[in-house]
């Protein structure tokens, strides 16, 4: 591995903003399609809204190699397609067995996470709590809040990501918020 000089970078803590990102990744609505439930519901949301902004990643990358740390900011919007509350689209990491640590710097959410044998759990994110997810476990940024779901991500920087099926098989858990009230559904 080269060597190579460290670095510093600022973030608002407080609005949960990473000065100067060098990649903007962006998640519209239709970049969505196949994740929820009610996929009409999801249609109408692109068509009469100018396909929203579901979610972004800013990150200043570093090597993609073994004993380097990746990290990111992700922001999640708040809103919902059919009462089901907005999500990023979830994945194992390519090099599945890496861990991830989440730390989250605003609003309300939770990260869903499964495994492949089919074990799934919910964790809540609120301001100062810090999710970590062990090896071999998908994960899922869901907001529950009307406030952007902002999280400061790191994780080994060869880990990769694998969306694979997510798409058309999902977690076994959806989030819904119905007149305010959150609630889990088992598909
Ligand atoms: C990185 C990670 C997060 C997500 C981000 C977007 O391993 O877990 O930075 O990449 O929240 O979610 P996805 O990648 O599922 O679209
Ligand atoms: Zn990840």
């Amino acid at each position: 591995m080269k060597t190579m000089d460290p670095f510093a970078i600022d973030i608002d803590l407080e609005a949960g903003i990473m000065a100067d990102p060098k990649n903007h990744i962006i998640r519209r609505a239709s970049d969505m399609r196949g994740y929820y439930a009610d996929q009409q519901a999801l249609e109408s949301l692109i068509a009469d809204h100018h396909d929203p902004l579901h979610y972004e990643v800013f990150e200043v990358p570093v090597p993609h190699q073994p004993g380097h740390l990746m990290y990111c900011i992700s922001v999640l919007q708040p809103g919902s397609v059919a009462h089901e509350c907005y999500m990023t689209k979830g994945h194992f990491h390519t090099i599945a067995a890496t861990a991830e640590i989440y730390l989250c710097l605003r609003g309300q959410g939770c990260v869903l996470m499964k495994t492949e044998q089919g074990k799934c759990l919910t964790l809540k994110m609120s301001r100062g709590r810090m999710i970590y997810i062990p090896p071999f476990w998908a994960h899922r940024s869901v907001n529950t809040s009307d406030q952007p779901l902002v999280s400061f991500c790191v994780y080994p920087a060869d880990a990769g990501h694998n969306y694979g099926d997510f798409a058309q098989q999902g977690f076994p858990i959806r989030i819904f918020r119905t007149h305010g009230k959150v609630h889990l559904r088992q598909p």
